[in-house]
């Protein structure tokens, strides 16, 4: 029997796969799929302190094996998050990661210092690629110095272990990384999505209300792979590897370049049950490869 153990250090998950954030609701959605607990973990959907309506509609766009999405993190507030997670635990024993946002950094550490207080939150995610509303839409992610001051901010304030998740559209990702983690980060997870854009040749406009959008899916894998081998080749906290996943062959390529887990997101829209099938398929493939832990190939990539 294969051992699928996945070690962050902080914490030993029963298996490397982690529904990706905003891509699995509030996990409560795919009750009726599966049985969560056979997921490693599970990200919700980002949230704010209060309410967001999000973006006008469209919100998705399909493109050639990949999805553009211009969801604008919409989300009911921090306090109706806290009952959704109470009442998903009570359900569920699957540790809950909770994706930080905020408009300011001022309420991303507000936003994580609420949740770290919850005994059902397993972990934090700051998604430091929300555009700051108080500059011009920057976000943390695009700057080393905005994201040292940020984490070292949200530590002093919590109790739960911090993974810092990157945006690919920051010009030195790898820059990035290395100031998350020295301002305290545990884990680093990447990737985001790609900023992208789509047109209506016949109306002459673009197909989202804001222009451009966050691409996402297969189409992105070979990117973000080259993106999570760099970073990985510099961390020196655990790695958590995104993009493009869709089987259990996927995810142990980010484990050969580094990762110690992945995510999984796009995939679950096309097939609701596809992070359980990935945790199965990543057993076949480790059975068939005779590798006995990930260990053993976890950043193996020999070049
Ligand atoms: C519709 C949609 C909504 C997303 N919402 C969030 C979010 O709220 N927070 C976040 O950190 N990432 C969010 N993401 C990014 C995903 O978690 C993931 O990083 C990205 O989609 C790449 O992985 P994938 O190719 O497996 O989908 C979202 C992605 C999609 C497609």
């Amino acid at each position: 029997m294969a051992d699928l153990s996945a070690d962050l250090g902080f914490r030993t998950l029963k298996n490397p796969v982690i529904a990706a954030s905003g891509t699995f609701g509030y996990g409560e959605e795919f009750l009726p799929f599966y049985d969560l607990d056979v997921l490693g973990a599970i990200v919700m959907k980002g949230i704010f302190r209060e309410e967001r309506p999000g973006n006008p509609p469209p919100r998705l766009h399909e493109t050639p094996a990949g999805l553009l999405n211009s969801i604008g993190l919409a989300g009911p507030g921090s306090a109706a998050l806290q009952e959704i997670i109470r009442r998903l635990h009570a359900r569920t024993p699957v540790p809950i990661i909770v994706n930080v946002c905020g408009g300011d950094d001022d309420e991303f550490v507000e936003v994580a210092a609420l949740f770290s207080g919850m005994d059902e939150v397993a972990m934090l995610e700051l998604n430091i690629s929300c555009p700051n509303v108080k500059k011009g839409g920057a976000c943390p992610a695009q700057d080393a110095g905005h994201t040292s001051r940020l984490v070292k901010r949200v530590k002093e304030r919590i109790r739960k272990p911090l993974i810092v998740k990157l945006s690919p559209n920051a010009a030195d990702i790898v820059g990035v990384a290395q100031a998350a983690q020295d301002a305290g980060a545990d884990a680093l997870s990447l990737v985001n999505t790609f900023l992208g854009l789509a047109v209506d040749l016949e109306a002459r406009r673009p197909v989202f209300a804001n222009v451009y959008a966050g691409l996402s899916g297969p189409a992105v894998k070979p990117l973000a792979l080259r993106l999570v081998r760099e970073v990985c080749l510099k961390a020196y906290v655990p790695v958590i590897g995104i993009g493009g996943i869709a089987s259990g062959r996927d995810a142990l390529d980010y484990i050969l370049v580094g990762a110690s887990a992945v995510q999984v997101g796009t995939v679950n829209f096309y097939d609701p049950a596809g992070a359980a099938r990935i945790v199965t398929e990543i057993e076949a493939e480790m059975e068939r490869l005779k590798i006995r832990d990930l260990s053993e190939i976890r950043g193996k990539l020999q070049a």
